[in-house]
């Protein structure tokens, strides 16, 4: 049997393979994603979410993050993804509030217990009293009244009192029972 002869593949422009610079950039890790932000450095983290990824549930506060809406959960602490810009994310973290149930779907338990705490309003806040809500059940596993209100968020539908709640449920391992 004759050998069967190599064919000869075309190179340069002909090979319809056009070769790519890999561009200097950013790397980070968003829910678990890996991504490269290429643009300006400076970009705060927060417009890189929502413009860029259209990763909308952390929302704007104020220019200084007073509110405690735009937390995100930045190498497992909450932090200001305002402030945040994305030079000081290269190799980092985050977790956004869209990060923060399983990838069954299933719902982190301060999820679950907001809402049977009925701790949602019109929801602006809520992304961000979720994040604060994860770091300080890390910190302190079962917080009382002072160390949630510590937490810098707000809430101008006056939800306070059941974020409370909704807090100390999942520290007690109640969220999503009666
Ligand atoms: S639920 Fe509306 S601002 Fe908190």
């Amino acid at each position: 049997m004759a050998p069967v002869q190599a064919q000869a593949l075309p190179t340069g422009p002909e090979s319809g393979i056009a070769a790519e610079k890999v561009r200097d950039g950013i790397e980070l890790e968003v829910n678990g994603e890996h991504y490269r932000h290429t643009g300006d450095p400076q970009m705060p983290l927060l417009w890189y979410l929502r413009d860029v990824l259209r990763l909308t549930g952390t929302k704007y506060g104020d220019e200084h993050g007073g509110n405690g809406a735009d937390l995100v959960l930045l190498d497992g602490k909450a932090s200001p993804a305002i402030d945040t810009p994305m030079a000081k994310l290269a190799g980092k973290a985050v977790v956004t509030v869209e990060g923060l149930a399983a990838a069954d779907g299933s719902l982190h338990p301060l999820q679950q217990a907001f809402i049977d705490e009925d701790a949602i309003g019109c929801g602006y806040c809520t992304p961000g009293w979720l994040i604060a809500g994860v770091d300080l059940l890390r910190r302190k596993p079962h917080p009382d009244d002072g160390d949630i209100d510590q937490l810098p968020n707000l809430c101008r539908c006056g939800c306070q009192s059941r974020v409370r709640r909704a807090i100390k449920r999942a520290a007690a391992g109640k969220a999503g029972q009666p």
